[in-house]
Parts: structure tokens; C-alpha cells; sequence
């Protein structure tokens, strides 16, 4: 059997397979050969000549390490910023047949001798993996393949594995890690644009995680070529994986606390990036910026900040302004913020080739740049090497001038990165606009921090890196001020340096559909400032599709409504003045609930919780919870099930056990375990609130900047007289 048997791209429900190894010198690990005892782990020597470390990162995380060349490459990851915690004591024994190690009152890990085989234990005991015996761990040396195999129970689910246009679930697929400009992307299509190899499996109600750091072209097949086995692999790089076994309560919450202390949690946004944000590509001249901004404060459309799109810059040139059409940017940009809104300017990786232009003979002359150039919106392109610290401080420290002329978040686009091919080689199969080639040639040299390597091995890194060089450049331009930065592409770990929309998405309903289980399933990756564009990138909304759309953007933790160019409006005045009026009170209900958004943020911080969440992160237990798609949970309470079939003015809506839910709208009350179809008129979105919650809130306002006056409330839900009311205080 070959060794990695399916790398595939679904597109629609084509599959189109490229990359189909027939590998003749596959070989497993082998035999144990010595066991050597190190500080909370073991080192292996195996047959194969391959060596396997095995040590433990705290008390119920497991990393897994194996080199097929029998030597270790330098410990670095682009993902990983926690250390092993240094009180644990791990016991270590190790007999002619068996090894077992232990962390007291955590996991234990043993694996058998002849041949190695590892089988992974809760702090119960219970099996959390095992590795499947009629496919043990192997490689080739000679490709450099690598994988590892697992048994599974029919009815495990999983879920995370980053940003896809995928079911909820991602059990009987294959999914691939590989950041991809997917222009117009088709519900079903994978990869996109983020490459998280991370994922959390649900078990009978019990979780683990699996995070393979891997940036290689990663493959995921769960359970789809054997409804018994997943498996994990890549073309290149070590074994490298860490498993979660999720403490004594098998919570994904444990899993997400576990997973974030080893790969970071989101700082702070500021206040005002959490407020609502328009976009378009373009609003361009000045007037027109200035034109979106009257239109939402003459129609008292809260709103915290504008998007600026490619046209704003001068030919395309990255941190240049148009002089033409943005003649004085600093005076726009005080214009607006005297109206209490923000600019925020998209800034992409690649630097034209011109050598009149100052940043791209500081480019070359520094070093900085990738070869070979490649082509995006300016012509020829030079791509800074991210990879590269010294690229990194150089570019970030570009953004000196936007800063002083005010420009308060910066949006980094096509960092997958997007390289445009010649039109012959998008006639090559499979013909897609996102073909696999819309990038840099694979064999690209990187620095890679000191490791230096070809893109094939630091693709997926590259967006992430170069959103760190965005965050990292503000923060030392002016520290006091925390950065708003988003990015398209990332890896795991991104969540430490900017949040993340859903790219090229399509004014559909269908697209409307898939943000819950796009999010959620980003959300649980570990990031948790996520949200997609509102109204669907390509495409006119209609009004009502629109007005839906928002209501269910709303809610999610990055709130942008954005255009292709060419399209009908996807503002929220747009539409006539009955949708202007139902639009008014979405964005207004998302101003009232800032401050609980802020805690949710707060929540992530303390404890790796996503802000928004899946029903089955909240019950894993509850199998009508698990595979709900529709509905999320915003922080720990509040539902959302937003409509999201045209013309529907009731929702059926599933309320997870355990709880006691109240309809904000209505004050219906609903018991955890039920359903019901509730009134969702177009003008409401439909959100219930926990029994026993207090939500935080804020009187109506247009911007962030007014909330030091704004009047603070709250909302509880309270039982009164034997009777779960909402009280307003
Ligand atoms: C890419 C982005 C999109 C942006 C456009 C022009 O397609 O995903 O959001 O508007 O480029 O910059």
C-alpha cells in the first residue's frame, strides 16, 4: 500500500488526487532497541535507525517526537511558546517487553518493544490513543514521508483543523494543510486559507486533542479510507505531535487550555476593533471614504472603523498612498476619527519590482527578498522572506508612517502567499483559480529562523510570520497602544498575532450556513477573533439575505461587512430605509453586548476558552448538541441561531441540556434537551439567555469611543415567583 496513499483536494464533490506516492521503501519504526531515560521523557533507538523521544509537556500532555534519519533537527517551532511545566515528575519504567512512564495523577504512556507501539492513557486509565497495530508509525527515507496511524471507534467525531468549508465534523475526510488563495471558494472545497493541524476527537462525551507541528503539507484522514483508523501525515519533517489527554474530566475545555497554554492565547484586541467595520475593494477617492462615513452616521449606523482596499496605495506599492486620490490621508483619517472611526489599511506582503521605489531597493539591498519574484496586484512582486527575523523587524518597521498619519489596524491580505500564475497554467488540472501553483515555487529558499529550508516546508508559515512582523513592528513603533492586525493566512499558534477572516467567500445562503461551522471549528483551533465577510465577498446580497447575514455576524467576534469590486451594496444602509431600520438594531444589539464580548475575551485570556463556541463544546455529552450546525454559543451565556433559509420567519432551535434558556426577544423560557420553533421575524435575531446569567451591557451608541459616557447595565436571568425572567437593571 502506498504510503501516503491520498493527498486530496476536494472542489465541489470532484476529488481530484495529485501527489500519489508509490512508495516500494516504506518502512515502520521497527524494534526497540535501547530505551534511554531523560528528564520527563524517554529516548528510543529503533531498528530503522529512526529515533523517537517521548516526553510529557505537563501532566496530561504527551509529545511524541520522531526523527526517521536517527537525528533530531534543532527543537524549533513557529507554534509552540509554552515550556514543559518543570514540577512534574514523570515515572519511568522499563522492562525487556514493555516501557511505561507516568505523570502522578496525569497520563501515562507505555509501548511495547517488539514492535514499538504506543497506546496513550487518561489519568483514569482509559485509552486515549493507540496506535493501530496493522499500520503502525512509518516512513520513507528516501521521500521523506511520514505518518502515523491510530485506531477509531466508528462514532468518533473531530473537530477543528483550522479554517474549512466543511461539515462541522470532520470524521470520513481527508483534509489537507495548505494555505491556499481560494478566490470564490465552493462549500466543500478544502484547504483554504489557514493551516492548523490541531484537532479535538469526541468520544462517548470524552475529548482529546492532536496537534501535529508539522508545517509541511499536512494530511488528516479520518476515518474516511478506514472507518477504523485515523491517520496523520506529511511529505517532509519530523513526526512531531502532541497528544491531549484532556485531565480527569476529559473536557474540551481542558483541551483548549492545554492546547493554548502550548501554543499561546490571543492578546487583547482593542475596544474599538471589536466595534463593527465596513469595507469594500475599494472606496476610493477620499470622497467616497468620506461619504460612507455620513451616510452611517446620518443614518445612526454605529461603527467603529473603515477598510481601506488595495486602491488606496500608489500603483499597488505596499505603505504608499495615492497621492492622487488620498491627497492627505492624516486629514481623513482625523476627519473620521472625530466621527469616532478608525482607518484600517490592508497592507499585502509582495513589494513591486521597481527600482525607483525606495522599499524595494532597501529590499534587495538588505537581503530580504524571496527568489524567485513572483506576480500579485502591482506586476512583478518581490516576497519578503518571513522567515527571516531581520526581514521581519525591516518590514514591521515600515508602518512608522501609517501610524502617524493615524491609521489605527492594518489588514494583511494574500500571505499565503498569493502568487497570480500565467493563464496556461491555470488550464492545467485541476483548473481552478486556486490552483495549487498560485504560489511560490516549492523549492524557494527560506532562512526559517536559522533553519533554513525550502518553501515546501515553510509555506504554511509564511502568512503567520508575516502577521507576527505586522504585530511585533506596531508594538515596538508604539507600545502603548494594543495592535489591531488580520490576517487571511496563518498557522497554529496565529491567535497570538491577529485575527483571522474567512477570505473569499460568496453572497449565498449557502455561505451564510457555513460560517457557523467555518467559526467554530477555527474558534476550537485556538483562535478566537474570527469572523467572515458580512453579506459574502462575491456576489449582490439581497436585502433580506443581508439583513440575515449581519444578524448572524453579529454576534461572532470579528464583525466586518465587505464587498468585491463591482457589486451591489453590502452596506447596511443600502437597501431602503425598512432594511436600514432593521440593520440599525443589529448592530446596535452587538454595541449593547459589547462588554460582555470584551469578558469573553478576558475568559479566553484566563483560561484558552473560545469566545465563540460550538453546542458540543458546552455539552459534550449531549448527542443532539454534538453535530448541531446552526446554532453557537457566545461565550458561556448566551445561544445564537440565527436564521439563515430565505424567507423563514421562525428557527428551529435545539437547547442544549443541562441549562434553562430565555428568549431575549420574547422571554419564552425553554428547557436544556428540547427543541422548538421559535419566532425569528426578519427584524430579529433570534438569542437566548442562560438561567442564572448576568450579561453586561451598554446603552445604545455609534462608536467605542463613546462608551465612557455610555450608561452601563445589565441583563439577568432570574427566577421570579417560581418563574426564569429577564431582567433589565
Ligand atoms: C483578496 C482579499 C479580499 C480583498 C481583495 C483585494 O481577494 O481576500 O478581501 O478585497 O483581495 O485586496
Amino acid at each position: 500500500m502506498p504510503l501516503l496513499l491520498l493527498r486530496v483536494i476536494a472542489v465541489g464533490c470532484a476529488l481530484i488526487c495529485f501527489g500519489v506516492l508509490a512508495s516500494a521503501q516504506e518502512r515502520t519504526l521497527g524494534n526497540v532497541g535501547s530505551v534511554e531515560k531523560k528528564r520527563n521523557g524517554v529516548s528510543v533507538t529503533l531498528a530503522s535507525r529512526a529515533v523517537a523521544d517521548i516526553s510529557f509537556f505537563n501532566r496530561d500532555t504527551v509529545r511524541v517526537r520522531v526523527a526517521p534519519s536517527g537525528k533530531f533537527e534543532p527543537d524549533q517551532s513557529y507554534a509552540v511558546v509554552g515550556t514543559p511545566d518543570p514540577s512534574l515528575k514523570v515515572e519511568i519504567k522499563s522492562d525487556k517487553k514493555f516501557s511505561t512512564l507516568s505523570a502522578p495523577g496525569g497520563a501515562r504512556v507505555t509501548f511495547s518493544h517488539e514492535p514499538f507501539r504506543l497506546v496513550i492513557l487518561d489519568s483514569a486509565g482509559r485509552v486515549v490513543l493507540e496506535e493501530d497495530g496493522t499500520r503502525l508509525s512509518r516512513f520513507s527515507r528516501e521521500t521523506g514521508e511520514i505518518e502515523a496511524s491510530f485506531r477509531r471507534e466508528p462514532t468518533e467525531v473531530y473537530f477543528g483543523l483550522g479554517e474549512k468549508a466543511l461539515p462541522l465534523s470532520r470524521h470520513n475526510h481527508v483534509v489537507t494543510m495548505w494555505n491556499t488563495d481560494v478566490y470564490r471558494y465552493k462549500v466543500g472545497q478544502d484547504p483554504l486559507y489557514q493551516a492548523i493541524p490541531f484537532f479535538i476527537g469526541l468520544k462517548d462525551g470524552r475529548a482529546f486533542g492532536v496537534f501535529f507541528d508539522n508545517t509541511w503539507r499536512t494530511f488528516f484522514d479520518l476515518g474516511k479510507t478506514y472507518e477504523k483508523r485515523f491517520t496523520f501525515g506529511a511529505p517532509g519533517g519530523e513526526l512531531n505531535y502532541y497528544v491531549f489527554t484532556g485531565g480527569d474530566d476529559r473536557s474540551p475545555a481542558n483541551i483548549l487550555r492545554d492546547y493554548s497554554t502550548l501554543t499561546g492565547r490571543a492578546p487583547m484586541p482593542p475596544v474599538w476593533a471589536l466595534g463593527f467595520h465596513q469595507s469594500r475593494f475599494s472606496y476610493t477617492p477620499d470622497a467616497k471614504v468620506r461619504e460612507v462615513a455620513e451616510q452611517f452616521r446620518k443614518n445612526r449606523l454605529p461603527l467603529d472603523a473603515i477598510h481601506f482596499d488595495i486602491d488606496y496605495m500608489d500603483g499597488f506599492r505596499v505603505f504608499t498612498w495615492d497621492k492622487k486620490t488620498f491627497p492627505e490621508p492624516a486629514k481623513l483619517i482625523t476627519d473620521l476619527r472625530m466621527q469616532g472611526i478608525k482607518a484600517v489599511v490592508i497592507v499585502d506582503p509582495a513589494v513591486k519590482v521597481d527600482e525607483k521605489y525606495p522599499l524595494y531597493s532597501e529590499g534587495v539591498a538588505g537581503g530580504h527578498f524571496l527568489e524567485p519574484r513572483g506576480r500579485v496586484w502591482p506586476g512583478e512582486a518581490a516576497f519578503p522572506d518571513f522567515t527571516n527575523p531581520k526581514t521581519r523587524a525591516w518590514f514591521g518597521a515600515q508602518y512608522k508612517g501609517f501610524l502617524s498619519d493615524g491609521v489605527a489596524g492594518f489588514w494583511n491580505d494574500m500571505n499565503e502567499p498569493s502568487s497570480f500564475i500565467p493563464d496556461d497554467t491555470l488550464k492545467k488540472e485541476p483548473a481552478t483559480a486556486d490552483h495549487p501553483e498560485r504560489t511560490l515555487p516549492l523549492s524557494t529558499k527560506h532562512v526559517g529562523d536559522g533553519i533554513a529550508g525550502d518553501h515546501a516546508r515553510y509555506h504554511n508559515v509564511y502568512g503567520m510570520q508575516m502577521a507576527r512582523s505586522s504585530r511585533e513592528g506596531l508594538l515596538a513603533l508604539n507600545p502603548n497602544e494594543r495592535p489591531f492586525v488580520l490576517t487571511r493566512a496563518g498557522y497554529a499558534g496565529i491567535q497570538r498575532y491577529a485575527a483571522v477572516w474567512s477570505g473569499d467567500n460568496t453572497a449565498s445562503w449557502d455561505h451564510l450556513r457555513l460560517t457557523i461551522p467555518l467559526l467554530t471549528n477555527l474558534s476550537v483551533s485556538g483562535v478566537p477573533f474570527i469572523g467572515a465577510d458580512v453579506g459574502g465577498f462575491t456576489g449582490s446580497p439581497s436585502a433580506e439575505l443581508f439583513a440575515r447575514w449581519l444578524q448572524a455576524g453579529s454576534l461572532t467576534p470579528f464583525f466586518r461587512a465587505h464587498s468585491d469590486r463591482g457589486f451591489g451594496p453590502h452596506e447596511p444602509y443600502g437597501f431602503g430605509d425598512k432594511f436600514t431600520e432593521i440593520n440599525r438594531a443589529t448592530i446596535e444589539f452587538r454595541y449593547l453586548l459589547l462588554p460582555y464580548l470584551i469578558a469573553c475575551f478576558e475568559e479566553h485570556q484566563a483560561t484558552g476558552a473560545p469566545v465563540m463556541r460550538p453546542l458540543w463544546y458546552a455539552c459534550p455529552t449531549d448527542p443532539q448538541a454534538i453535530l448541531n450546525d446552526s446554532q453557537f454559543l457566545l461565550g458561556r451565556d448566551l445561544l445564537v441561531a440565527p436564521v439563515m433559509e430565505e424567507g423563514a420567519t421562525k428557527v428551529g432551535v435545539y437547547f442544549p441540556k443541562g441549562d434553562t434558556w430565555i428568549d431575549w426577544h420574547s422571554g419564552s423560557v425553554y428547557e436544556g434537551g428540547t427543541s422548538a420553533q421559535v419566532d425569528a421575524p426578519l427584524e430579529r435575531l433570534p438569542v437566548f439567555v442562560r438561567l442564572g446569567a448576568t450579561i453586561p451591557t451598554l446603552s445604545p451608541i455609534q462608536s467605542t469611543d463613546e462608551i465612557p459616557t455610555a450608561k452601563k447595565g445589565s441583563v439577568k436571568a432570574v427566577m421570579k415567583n417560581g418563574k426564569a425572567v429577564l431582567v433589565a437593571e
